[in-house]
């Protein structure tokens, strides 16, 4: 059965809040159609979480699907079940026992809840070795309960990932391969001109433009000199757009408020750990902030 069809994913794309991502959006819809795991990459901030849980929530009619944020200390027990302890019981003759608990991928299948699993790259590859068999083999055999359960018909998988971010794990080539990757990059200065007018329809025309070419040029540095380790994301420019809208409200000139605001993202987008890195935001906030 076809789970999307065109009028729900012009629906989807209309009331979706991030902008400006309608390819990326088609297409990720399309392959969920046709069966398929989906793994929305890129840079962070640009809307892979909202658009997975959008795309989720409509799909299972709710908030009616399983999701989790993978962390390093994730492991096969977090998502396909095992062993608990029930020494928390204060018991001593419980405290020898055991009881076996399920993860959340095997409480999915067997509640035919679709599932979002935010950050998948946080974790371990070994944390999904349950899921690699049900994604090669289509059934998950757990071992334990001398139980196989089958994927669902039309489940919906869907997972984000910071491909290359800090503290994050590289995947196994053979599961990075079980996934259809989507892009989700930065979108068009067009795009997020007027998101800012829906976010602060009062912020001067100069500011818009000063923050816009901030983003522009942060996304530059580091896409061609690599001389940052990424650019502003969509949400660094709604929050220097709202920290000029409230500071200059407050009485903050337009110079200082914009200084400010660029600074306090440059930090978050430079590698803290590098002083020519936090120079470089630095200096460029400085420049575009004189012009002000
Ligand atoms: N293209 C966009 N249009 C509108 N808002 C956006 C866009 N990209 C990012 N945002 C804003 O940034 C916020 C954070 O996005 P998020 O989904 O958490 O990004 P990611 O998961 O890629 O880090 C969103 O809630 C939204 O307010
Ligand atoms: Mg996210």
């Amino acid at each position: 059965m076809v789970l999307f069809k065109r009028d729900d994913i012009i629906k989807v794309i209309e009331t979706c809040q991030i902008k400006g991502q309608d390819e990326a959006i088609i297409r990720a819809l399309m392959y969920i159609n046709l069966g398929y795991p989906i793994m929305l990459y890129g840079p962070p901030g640009n809307g892979k979480t909202t658009i997975a849980e959008h795309i989720l929530r409509y799909v299972s009619k709710g908030d009616n699907y399983y999701r989790i944020e993978a962390t390093e200390g994730m492991t096969e027990y977090h998502t396909i079940g095992g062993f608990h302890p029930l020494s928390m019981s204060g018991n001593p003759e419980l405290s020898k026992q055991f009881i076996y608990k399920d993860g959340v991928i095997t409480r999915a299948l067997q509640e035919n809840k679709n599932m979002l699993i935010d950050e998948f790259t946080r974790a371990p590859t070994t944390a999904y070795s349950g899921l690699f068999m049900l994604l090669s083999t289509g059934q998950l055999v757990l071992e334990h309960r001398e139980m196989v359960l089958k994927r669902p018909n039309n489940w919906v998988l869907m997972v984000t990932a910071n491909l290359g971010d800090e503290g994050t794990f590289k995947m196994s080539a053979a599961l990075k391969r079980r996934f259809i990757p989507i892009f989700i990059g930065y979108t068009s200065r067009y795009t997020e001109e007027k998101v800012l007018k829906e976010y602060t329809p009062k912020l001067s025309p100069e500011i818009v433009r000063a923050i816009l070419d901030f983003a522009e040029e942060t996304r530059r540095l580091w896409q061609e000199e690599k001389s940052l380790p990424q650019g502003l994301s969509t949400d660094g420019v709604i929050k220097m757009a709202r920290y000029c809208d409230i500071s200059i409200d407050e009485g903050l000139d337009a110079k200082t408020a914009f200084t400010d605001a660029a600074m306090h993202q440059g930090v978050i987008i430079a590698d803290e750990t590098d002083y020519v890195s936090l120079q470089t935001v630095n200096e460029l906030a400085l420049k575009i902030g004189s012009r002000l």
